[in-house]
């Protein structure tokens, strides 16, 4: 089994938690942490057990022991720190939002292209078991067609205009932060919309804290998504097709509910360990293991088409962020 040398790019929030998961696959080496402060990488990387700890970005990224890096920043640097890596052959597993725009994203997807390394969006839920139970149940059960989706994602975040959730120089937005979970499953479900309407909130910063969102089908399907900084924690998505409807929490490791005229059933699945962002760094694994430069499952056509309609969305809500638009 080949091990592979990680390292985490930015040790904020979801580093912790990914560092954690990480920690417990065999073939993953937690080599190194980097942070634009020498004392917060060594922090990381002891209270992780990483092996090396980087003051700066651009001294990590010279470490030829190096094969992946996970980036973990603020969406607004997500390009800058995606090509810093790719044009030094690291293979990179990136956050979500991928970057502000699609301009963004296809320049990062042209450097993954030009220097034949590995890029893919950290969109973990698509590895999740809860989600491909999902997609399992809608293969096999007589469902008919997926008609209409209403699917949100609300936390309360404190307001603090410095944050990353509310400045916008960092990309502060509930699209891009949370909303993006029901647009993302919207388009693996019924694929890209024709038309769009959105009605936004705006913080005292002028980001954009809560969102509500209308999306219409070819097929006559639509979709219908909320995300929101300003109330409590909600994250339920409900797929109704001609013949019965699916429902489930999306983090949760609670059952997914299946109703249709002949079954009420609480549907269970092996959830696994952890909260569950192991499983996109298998998947990374395994595609490095076929010196693939992107994956299968999650490829980089979905990243492009996730942003597009997220562009399209910001459009229409009048969504602007002034250093990248
Ligand atoms: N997959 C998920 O479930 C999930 C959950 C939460 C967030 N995310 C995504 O992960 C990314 C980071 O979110 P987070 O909640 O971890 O944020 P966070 O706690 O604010 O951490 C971001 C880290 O980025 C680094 N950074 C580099 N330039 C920065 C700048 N100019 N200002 C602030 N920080 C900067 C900092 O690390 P150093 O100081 O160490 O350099 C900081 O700790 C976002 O894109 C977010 O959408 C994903």
């Amino acid at each position: 089994m080949k091990k592979y040398n990680w390292a985490i790019l930015g040790c904020g929030k979801i580093a912790k938690k990914f560092a954690l998961e990480l920690k417990g696959l065999p073939n993953a080496n937690l080599y190194a942490a980097a942070s634009r402060n020498l004392d917060n990488a060594t922090s990381f990387a002891s209270e992780f057990g990483f092996k090396k700890a980087y003051g700066s970005y651009n001294e990590m990224v010279k470490d030829p022991a190096i094969d992946v890096v996970y980036i973990a920043t603020p969406h607004s640097h997500h390009l800058e720190h995606t090509l810093l890596c790719l044009n030094h052959k690291k293979a990179v597993l990136c956050e979500k939002a991928f970057a502000i725009n699609s301009k963004e994203v296809l320049q990062m997807v042209k450097a993954s292209k030009e220097n034949n390394t590995f890029l893919m969006e950290a969109f973990w839920v698509r590895f999740r078991p809860k989600f491909k139970k999902v997609l399992d149940l809608i293969k096999i059960e007589d469902l008919g067609k997926l008609k209409m989706i209403k699917s949100d994602f609300n936390f309360l975040g404190d307001y603090n205009p410095e944050n990353r959730l509310f400045n916008i120089d960092l990309g502060a937005s509930s699209l891009l932060d949370i909303g993006i979970y029901p647009v993302f499953t919207s388009l693996v479900l019924l694929g890209k919309p024709t038309q769009i309407k959105a009605i936004p909130q705006f913080s005292p910063t002028g980001s954009e804290e809560s969102i509500a969102v209308f999306l219409s089908y070819e097929n006559g399907s639509t979709a219908v998504l909320n995300s929101s900084f300003k109330s409590d924690y909600k994250n339920d998505v409900e797929l109704s097709f001609e013949k019965g409807f699916i429902k489930y929490d999306r983090f949760s490791k609670d059952p997914i509910l299946l109703q249709t005229t002949t079954k009420n059933q609480q549907i269970t699945f092996d959830a696994g360990p952890n909260l569950g962002y192991q499983y996109e760094a298998v998947h990374v694994m395994e595609c490095l293991d076929k010196n693939l430069i992107e994956s299968p499952i999650l490829p980089l056509s979905t990243s492009i088409e996730l942003i597009s309609i997220l562009d399209a969305i910001r459009k229409e809500a009048g969504i602007v962020f002034p250093n990248h638009d």
